[in-house]
C-alpha cells in the first residue's frame, strides 16, 4: 500500500453523530454546575474544536484557560513525559475547574494535568474526555464526562493529529498502524 493511502483516515466517528454527543455532554455538564461559575481548561492543542463547541453549548457563566501539553511530538505513541507548553497563570483557588481535553490514551497527560491542578487549591476539580480508550490506560483514572469510548486504533480528526495533521477533519478518523 501506498504511504499516500495508509495515511488517509478511515471514518470513525461521524461528524453528525460528534455533534450529537457534544451537544448532550455540555447539557448534562450545565445541569450539574447550575449556579455555580466554571473554570473551564481547553488542554492545547488537541482540544481547541471539541472545547470551542462545548463551551459554545453550555449554559453556564464560565471563564476560559488554556493550558498547553505535549507528550507525543510527532510519535504514535507518548513518550511518557509531558511538557508544559504554555501555563495557567490566573489563580485557580476556591474555583470550579473543569479540564476538557479530546483524548484519554495512557492517562498520564490527564493525570499529569490533574495534580498539577489540584496543588492550586480549586474548589472543585472535573475532566472532561470526549475521546477514552480504556484498554490503552496506563493509570487508575476516572473521567467524569466522556463522549465516547474507542479502541486501540490511533485516531485523527476534530482537533486530534498526526504529526501536527489532520486537526481540521470534521469527523474522527483512524490511520491504520505501521508507517
Ligand atoms: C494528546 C491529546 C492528549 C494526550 C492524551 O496530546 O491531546 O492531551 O495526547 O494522551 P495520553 O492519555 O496517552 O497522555 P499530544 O501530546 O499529542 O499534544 P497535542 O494535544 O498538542 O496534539
Amino acid at each position: 500500500m501506498s504511504e499516500e493511502k495508509k495515511l488517509t483516515p478511515k471514518l470513525l466517528i461521524p461528524e453528525v453523530q460528534l455533534q450529537k454527543r457534544v451537544a448532550e455532554l455540555a447539557r448534562e455538564i450545565a445541569t450539574d454546575y447550575q449556579g455555580r461559575e466554571v473554570v473551564a481548561v481547553c488542554v492545547l492543542k488537541g482540544s481547541f474544536i471539541f472545547f470551542s463547541d462545548l463551551i459554545r453549548q453550555m449554559d453556564l457563566p464560565i471563564t476560559c484557560e488554556f493550558l498547553g501539553v505535549s507528550s507525543y511530538g510527532n510519535k504514535m505513541v507518548s513518550s511518557g513525559e509531558v511538557k508544559v507548553t504554555l501555563d495557567i497563570n490566573e489563580p485557580l483557588e476556591g474555583k470550579h475547574v473543569l479540564i476538557v481535553e479530546d483524548i484519554v490514551d495512557t492517562g498520564l497527560t490527564l493525570f499529569y494535568i490533574m495534580s498539577a491542578l489540584k496543588a492550586r487549591k480549586p474548589a472543585s476539580l472535573k475532566s472532561c474526555a470526549l475521546l477514552l480508550k480504556p484498554e490503552c490506560l496506563k493509570t487508575e483514572m476516572d473521567v467524569d464526562y466522556i463522549g465516547f469510548k474507542i479502541g486501540s486504533e490511533f485516531v485523527v480528526g476534530y482537533g486530534v493529529d498526526f504529526a501536527g495533521k489532520f486537526r481540521e477533519l470534521p469527523y474522527i478518523g483512524y490511520l491504520e498502524q505501521g508507517h
